[in-house]
C-alpha cells in the first residue's frame, strides 16, 4: 500500500458481492468516498483504494471473495484493500489473520467514518465494525449508476431465523424504517427524476411490525402515490408475511409493478418444516393462486434449494412437482450450502455433493422450460421496458419488463436509462428480444 491511498484525491474501486441490499450500500460508499474528494477508477489494477463488500450466504460466495482478496496483491499490491459486508461482520478481525494484505476491515454502520478509517489504516492495520443495531446508512449520500430507478430499503435484518440462513446472523434482527423516512426518500429521490423504486428488505412483506399503524400494504400505496414515480417493485417476499391486502395494494395501484419474488426453497413439507419457514405446500399454492387472481398477469419468480440436509429422492419430486403445479416464470435455483452458526448446520445428514448436483440439474432443466415460456408469452405483444444498461455483447441493451423479465433491445433504439415502449418479435431461453416504439420517458440529465 501507498501513501496515495490516505490523499483525499486518491482513486477507489469497489467490488460487490452477493444481493441488491450490498449493491446498495456500496453505493454508500461510494457516495461517502465521492463527497469526501476520493474518485471512481477505472480499474481495479489502477485503483489507490479496492474494497470488496462480501457476501457469505453459501460457502461459494465466500469462496469467492476469499479468493479474490488473497489475489488482489499480484493484480495491484499498492492498494489499500478494505474488507466489509456480511463477512466482515461475522469474521471481523479473523479476516486480518487470514490475509496479511488487508489494511481495514470495516461494519457498514461504520460508514460515515470511512475516509477517516482509510487515513488512520494507511498508517495502521484496523478493524472498527461499528454498531450494528444503532447507526443507520440510509440517510448517507449515495452514487447511483443508473439515474432512473433507485433502490430504497424499508427494513434491514430479519426475525425469520430460517434454520439454513446466515442473514439473521450477520445483518441482525429486523429494523424497519419509519414510513415517512421512507417516502421523504423516495420523493427526494423522484425530484432528482428517479422514475421507478425497488423497495428492498429481506423480508418486505412484514415490513412495520413493531412500529404503530404501519404496514407493508400502507407503505407501497404512499410511495405510490409520489409525483414522479411510475413504477414500484419490491422485493423480497416472505410467502407466511405475503396478506391479501399487500396482493390488493398492488392491484389497486398502476405504479406498483406486477411482479411478485416469492422464494419456496422447497416443495416437500418434511424439509419445509425442517427449513423453519412457517408454512407448507398447500399454504404456498394457495398464496400463488391468490396472487394470480388479485394481481392479473402477475408474475412470479423463486428461490429453490436442493439437497437441504435430509432430503429424500421423494422430497425432491415433491420440489419437482411443485416447479411443474406452479409454473415459475423465473427462479433462481442453489445448492444447499452448509453455514457455521445456523440451525441446520447441526443437522447432520448431510445429501452427499453428487446427489445435491444430479438434484439441481434435474431442478434447473426443468424449470428452464417455464422460463422459456414465460418469455415465449410476450412474443406479440407491446411491454414497457426500462433500459438498465448494456448486455454483455454490447450490441444490445437490458430492458425490464414490469415483471423484471429481460428484454434484449438493439442499442442504437434506445437510449440507457431511458423508458421506451417496445414490440416483441421473438424470445429465447433466458431473455426475449424487442424492438423500439417509442421512447416514453428520457433519463433525467
Ligand atoms: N445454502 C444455499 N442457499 C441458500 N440460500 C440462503 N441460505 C442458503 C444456504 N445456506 C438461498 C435461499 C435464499 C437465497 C437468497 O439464497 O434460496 O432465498
Ligand atoms: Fe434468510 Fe429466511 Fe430471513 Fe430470507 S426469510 S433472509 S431465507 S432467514
Amino acid at each position: 500500500m501507498t501513501d496515495r491511498a490516505s490523499q483525499a484525491s486518491a482513486s477507489y474501486y469497489i467490488r460487490t458481492f452477493g444481493c441488491q441490499m450490498n449493491m446498495h450500500d456500496s453505493e454508500h460508499l461510494a457516495g461517502v468516498l465521492e463527497l469526501s474528494g476520493y474518485t471512481g477508477a477505472a480499474d481495479i489494477v489502477q485503483a489507490d483504494i479496492v474494497i470488496y463488500n462480501t457476501c457469505m450466504v453459501r460457502q461459494s460466495a465466500e469462496d469467492k471473495a476469499w479468493g479474490q482478496i488473497e489475489a488482489l496483491s499480484s493484480l495491484n499490491g499498492s492498494a489499500l484493500l478494505a474488507v466489509c459486508g456480511c463477512m466482515a461482520e461475522r469474521y471481523g478481525v479473523d479476516i486480518m489473520s487470514r490475509c496479511p494484505g488487508v489494511d481495514l476491515v470495516f461494519g457498514l454502520h461504520s460508514i460515515a467514518r470511512l475516509a477517516e478509517m482509510l487515513e488512520k489504516s494507511s498508517r495502521a492495520r484496523l478493524c472498527d465494525l461499528g454498531n450494528i443495531n444503532r447507526a443507520s446508512i440510509d440517510e448517507l449520500p449515495s452514487k447511483r449508476a443508473n439515474p432512473s430507478a433507485a433502490w430504497v430499503p424499508v427494513s434491514h435484518g430479519c426475525d425469520r431465523f430460517c434454520s439454513y440462513c446466515v442473514v439473521p446472523l450477520v445483518r441482525g434482527r429486523e429494523r424497519s424504517r419509519p414510513p415517512g423516512e421512507v417516502t421523504e426518500e423516495v420523493q427526494r429521490l423522484a425530484s432528482a427524476g428517479v422514475f421507478e423504486i425497488t423497495l428492498l428488505g429481506q423480508n418486505v412483506n412484514s415490513y412495520g411490525r413493531g412500529l404503530d399503524g404501519t404496514s407493508f400494504a400502507g407503505l407501497l400505496e404512499s410511495v405510490a402515490c409520489v409525483p414522479g414515480i411510475r413504477r414500484v417493485k419490491f422485493e423480497t417476499s416472505h410467502p407466511g408475511d405475503l396478506s391479501d391486502s399487500i396482493l390488493v395494494a398492488m392491484s389497486g395501484r398502476a405504479e406498483v409493478c406486477e411482479y411478485l419474488h416469492l422464494p419456496v426453497q422447497s416443495g416437500s413439507n418434511d424439509v419445509l418444516s425442517a427449513m423453519g419457514r412457517g408454512y407448507d405446500r398447500d399454504y404456498y399454492l394457495q398464496r400463488v393462486e391468490r396472487a394470480r387472481e388479485l394481481v392479473p398477469g402477475v408474475v412470479i419468480s423463486t428461490d429453490i434449494m436442493v439437497g437441504f440436509p435430509g432430503e429424500t429422492d421423494g422430497d425432491f419430486q415433491g420440489t419437482m412437482d411443485l416447479v411443474r403445479a406452479v409454473g415459475f416464470d423465473a427462479a433462481f435455483m442453489f445448492m444447499y450450502s452448509r453455514r457455521e452458526g445456523t440451525a441446520a448446520a447441526s443437522i447432520g445428514n448431510e445429501v452427499p455433493q453428487v446427489v445435491k448436483a444430479e438434484r439441481l440439474k434435474a431442478l434447473s432443466r426443468l424449470q428452464a422450460r417455464f422460463t422459456r415460456k414465460s418469455l415465449v408469452n410476450l412474443v406479440g405483444s407491446t411491454v414497457e421496458l426500462l433500459v438498465e444498461g448494456v448486455a454483455r455483447s454490447g450490441e444490445y441493451v437490458v430492458g425490464r419488463t414490469r415483471g423484471h423479465q429481460v428484454v434484449l433491445l438493439p442499442s442504437f433504439e434506445a437510449p440507457l436509462y431511458s423508458l421506451v415502449e417496445a414490440y416483441v418479435p421473438g424470445a429465447g431461453s433466458h431473455a426475449a428480444r424487442g424492438r423500439v416504439k417509442k421512447v416514453i420517458r428520457e433519463p433525467p440529465d
